[in-house]
């Protein structure tokens, strides 16, 4: 049923870091449709609706305040939602399994599955469900087994949206993608649909940027550009180890081969390794596709990408063991940075996770300091001792005998670090895991300075 002052009721079903900048965007463009955002979770929603959002994105605030209440809203009733809805864009979270058949590689489905039973129990007219968050290759096609037992005659057609902006861009990535995939069946009502969907992207986005493509080919294609973007992070990374070993440098063999157009320059950065809620996740789900069609070789190939990354991770952790003779008993350690990238609170898979846990056990104290992420650090590392938090960088830093970077966040590259240098305990180390600083500078003040892909710089003849 429409709401008579809009063309269109647009429902979206998960509120996360997904859902909420999405819509924000389309609410942005499309003043005609009116979108509602729902999520099980009242604190989340109440926070959508207040001035702190759950989630912090650059340019979010502004475009939320600019058209919440008007034809954005939050909400958590769900039911009405999808009752009101000529499209449901579905963006529940599909994490890995942590149980039973497929655990730790296979797509975790109750929640897109619940979404599904839900939106064919209370749909009251024909309706759009638009696959927006990643899932395993031919999921639509159990959506579209669980929708067509509706009792009450209504056709819902299925599309596969997937979302390929990262976090901290978000808002940037929507509005100017690089491209935006649209899966959809190739019958008349299949395409029907997809042009409703193409009629939003539409309003902002060129047409030659919007590739149209069947279901499946949508929905694997989004695991595919996730695992090659992991895959280049774990080249460079295997390149790092053999830089520190030889004397290379991994920026500049990065540079004079990133320059080949063949190859092109983004991704290439080396560092303590790549986090955060998708890479592992999708690479493990492309995995188990990959033994599910006994194509063991293609898994195992992938599988390796991501043991690479947890090498890379032990890797950093050693070099702070062995540089520091050894032992890390009851040393302080100030960690600047623990988000898994700048610009964003979330933590999730976040390499300073498994880094911290690892030097806690080696039983360093660790102080963490983070712009955004203290909160989520604190619940990361409950209850386990020696790991402290501060907001303030040089208190985290006062009487440190090492500073961990681990996050390249804007603002450790502005710090004093004279100052910083003096606090500490002697010999004073940096170990820069996302070679962010000026290491030149450190050294000559007194540092030991250590970064990934590089040769030490200590000070012992
Ligand atoms: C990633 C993809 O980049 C998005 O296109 C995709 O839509 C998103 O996953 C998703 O599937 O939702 P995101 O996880 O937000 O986005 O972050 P990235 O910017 O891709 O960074 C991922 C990790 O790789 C970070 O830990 C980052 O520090 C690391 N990284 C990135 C490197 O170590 N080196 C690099 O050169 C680039």
């Amino acid at each position: 049923m429409n709401d008579s002052t809009f063309k269109k009721n647009i429902l979206c079903i998960g509120a996360g870091y997904v859902g909420g900048p999405t819509m924000t965007v389309i609410a942005n463009h499309c003043p005609d449709y009116r979108i509602t955002v729902v999520d099980i979770s009242e604190e989340k929603i109440r926070r959508w609706n207040s001035d702190h959002l759950p989630i912090f994105e650059p340019g979010l605030k502004e475009r939320v305040d600019r058209v919440r209440g008007k034809n954005l809203f939050f909400s958590t009733d769900i039911d009405r939602g999808i009752a009101e809805a000529d499209m449901i864009f579905v963006t529940v979270n599909t994490p890995t399994k942590t149980f039973g058949e497929g655990m730790g590689r296979a797509v975790d489905l109750q929640f897109m599955e619940q979404t599904a039973r839900r939106i064919r129990e209370h749909a009251s007219s024909d309706t759009i469900v638009i696959e927006k968050s990643t899932i395993p290759v031919r999921a639509a096609e159990t959506l579209e087994k669980i929708l067509s037992t509706n009792p009450n005659g209504v056709r819902f057609e299925i599309l596969s949206n997937p979302e390929f902006m990262a976090e901290g861009t978000a808002i940037q990535d929507m509005e100017n993608p690089d491209r935006v995939l649209i899966g959809s069946m190739d019958t008349p009502e299949g395409l029907r649909a997809r042009d409703e969907l193409l009629a939003i992207y539409n309003r902002w986005v060129a047409p030659e940027k919007i590739i149209t493509t069947n279901l499946w080919s949508s929905e694997l294609s989004k695991l595919v550009a996730n695992a090659f973007l992991a895959q280049r992070i774990t080249s460079i990374n295997t390149i790092s180890a053999v830089c520190e070993s030889t004397g290379a440098d991994v920026t500049q063999v990065a540079d004079a081969v990133g320059r080949d157009s063949r190859i092109g320059s983004k991704f290439l950065r080396a560092g303590v390794g790549f986090g955060g809620s998708c890479f592992r996740k999708d690479i493990l789900s492309l995995v188990y596709l990959c033994e599910h069609y006994g194509l063991a070789e293609i898994a195992g190939f992938w599988n390796y990408v991501i043991q690479l990354n947890d090498y890379q991770m032990e890797r950093f952790v050693r070099r702070i063991l062995h540089a520091m003779f050894d032992t890390l008993v009851d040393k302080k350690i100030a960690v600047f940075g623990f988000a898994f990238k700048p610009n964003t609170g979330d933590t999730r898979d976040a390499p300073s996770i498994y880094i911290c846990k690892r030097l806690l056990e080696e039983k360093a104290r660790l102080t963490v300091n983070d712009p955004h992420a203290l909160e989520n650090a604190r619940e990361d590392l409950k209850g386990l001792d020696g790991a402290g938090f501060e907001q303030d960088p040089y208190k985290a830093a006062e009487g440190a005998h090492a500073i961990a970077l681990l996050t390249e966040w804007d603002c450790y590259r502005d710090l004093d670090y004279r100052r910083i240098f003096e606090s500490m305990e002697k010999p004073a180390y940096l170990f820069d895991g996302r070679n962010h600083l000026d290491h030149d500078a450190l050294y000559a003040m007194g540092f030991n300075v250590y970064c990934v892909g590089k040769p030490d710089r200590d000070h012992f003849a």
